[in-house]
């Protein structure tokens, strides 16, 4: 007779009623594969009234928070509400109470996981939270348990379905960032606000969750540099498509001399990596490790099963283990150094990009701003843009410099009398 664990879980939306569903989809498999059965005895949410595509049928569904949390009778609470509170609260009170809690808030972890963590080694509980990273691709467990023989020296991560999606209309489609965007909305894939996706942020939660997993350490968000895609155009994809690159929003964590490197933005990466031909809304983390060399995970980061099935993962997972039970975002030993570097001292290869008046002498004036804060050349070319009388777009390829002087040198070139509007700038990863 399969042994019965019994599941309190907070929020039946997306996530939650995938997870009832994978529930009840899997119920025969798991308890011949393990002899274990999954029960979801009870449910809180807001509405209780609302229709949910989920078969609830022997679910207690309440709005009452203490109806799971006094219940000593659960094994295992589930967190799938979202956001700060009352998420925190319940994962605390549920660990306090000796439940062990599986989650999949990213936004909660990233600010409070290791307190969080805390919590569950003083309450002897497991905490695991796998979905909070790269929605169904199970990076947290193949970090804590396949790659255990590494040190994880380089994360290269794309972790916003969102913007992968946008990015990738613009590069195979030719459209707008706005256009994109509006397809991403119809498809279900960018919310009405859309801005934690585009602007970064949510990336940059989760890059703090990857980091604090791989490298140790507390991460706070105000040390990441964090750029998201709006800014970007038709005529940045289609110079990237001439020079061999692709555009991706990456999250990237780097050990430098005596700091880390921790930060989201658009790249250039040649075309030839493999996270160039992530596609869509596809997810995917590149590691090194010391051991392994590269490797790379790949698959749908949000939605209703990939999610769910990182949730279920984590339940099962903690349901069969036999050995000291560990907390699963936990903080690696720290063999790196914590400090983060500021954005300003990073170096990198840059493309940068000017509108200018189509006058004698304008490639020159700027190459002589980008010499005075000691930025070399690599390449300049200038085209006239169509329909526009006079008026030329400029990209420029610099070798390795330091992010502080490519700004000042940009600040300083958008002030000259024959450029227009401001200069941007992508920065250039040829080697990941
Ligand atoms: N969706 C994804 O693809 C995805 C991917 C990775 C991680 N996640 C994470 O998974 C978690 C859940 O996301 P989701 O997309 O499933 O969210 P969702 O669809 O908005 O569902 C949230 C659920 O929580 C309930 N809820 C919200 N506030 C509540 C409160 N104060 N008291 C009681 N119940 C409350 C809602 O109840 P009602 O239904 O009654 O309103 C709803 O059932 C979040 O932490 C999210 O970051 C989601």
């Amino acid at each position: 007779m399969a042994k019965k664990i019994k599941l309190g879980v907070f929020g039946l939306g997306v996530v939650g009623c995938g997870l009832v569903n994978i529930v009840n989809g899997r119920r025969e498999a798991l308890s011949q594969a393990h002899g274990i059965e999954l029960e979801i005895v009870k449910a809180v949410v807001r509405d209780p009234t609302k229709k949910r595509p989920a078969d609830l049928f022997g679910i207690q569904v309440s709005t009452d928070m203490n109806s799971i949390l006094d219940d000593d009778t659960l094994d295992l609470v589930v967190e799938l509400i979202g956001g700060m509170e009352p998420a925190f609260t319940i994962i605390k009170s549920a660990l306090a109470r000796g439940k062990p809690v599986v989650s999949a808030n990213k936004a909660l972890i990233a600010e409070h996981g290791p307190e969080i963590l805390n919590l569950a080694r003083q309450a002897k509980r497991p905490f695991f939270a796998e979905a909070s990273v790269g929605g169904g691709i199970p990076i947290l467990k193949t970090l804590r348990e396949s790659l255990v023989a590494n040190e994880i020296t380089a994360v290269t991560a794309i972790i916003n379905g969102t913007t992968n999606f946008i990015l990738t209309k613009m590069e195979e489609e030719g459209l707008s960032y706005y256009e994109a965007l509006k397809i991403a909305g119809e498809r279900g894939f960018a919310e009405a606000d859309p801005t934690m996706d585009v602007e970064g942020f949510d990336a940059a939660q989760k890059l703090r969750i990857l980091a604090a997993h791989t490298l140790g350490g507390r991460y706070p968000q105000g040390d990441i540099l964090c750029e998201g895609v709006s800014g970007l155009t038709e005529h940045h994809f289609a110079f990237a498509r001439k020079h061999g690159f692709a555009i991706k929003l990456l999250a990237l964590a780097r050990r430098r001399a005596d700091a880390l490197e921790l930060r989201v933005h658009p790249t250039l990466i040649p075309r030839l990596h493999p996270l160039a031909s992530v596609r869509n809304e596809f997810n995917a983390i590149y590691l090194i490790g010391d051991a392994v060399g590269e490797i790379m995970l790949s698959g749908r980061g949000a939605g209703s099963l990939p999610t769910a099935s990182a949730v279920y993962a984590d339940i099962v997972d903690i349901c069969t283990r036999t050995t000291t039970i560990e907390a699963s975002v936990e903080s690696a030993p720290a063999a790196w150094p914590t400090r983060v570097l500021p954005a300003d001292e990073a170096q990198s290869e840059y493309y940068l990009h000017f509108t200018v008046l189509d006058k004698p002498g304008v490639i020159g004036e700027i190459a002589t701003v980008l010499g005075r804060h000691h930025i070399s050349v690599r390449s300049a070319a200038a085209e006239l843009v169509p329909n526009v009388e006079e008026v030329g777009e400029l990209d420029v390829i610099v070798h390795r410099s330091r992010e502080r002087d490519v700004r000042q040198a940009i600040a300083e070139i958008d002030k000259l009398e024959r450029t227009r509007g401001q200069g941007k700038l992508i920065r250039i990863a040829r080697d990941l």
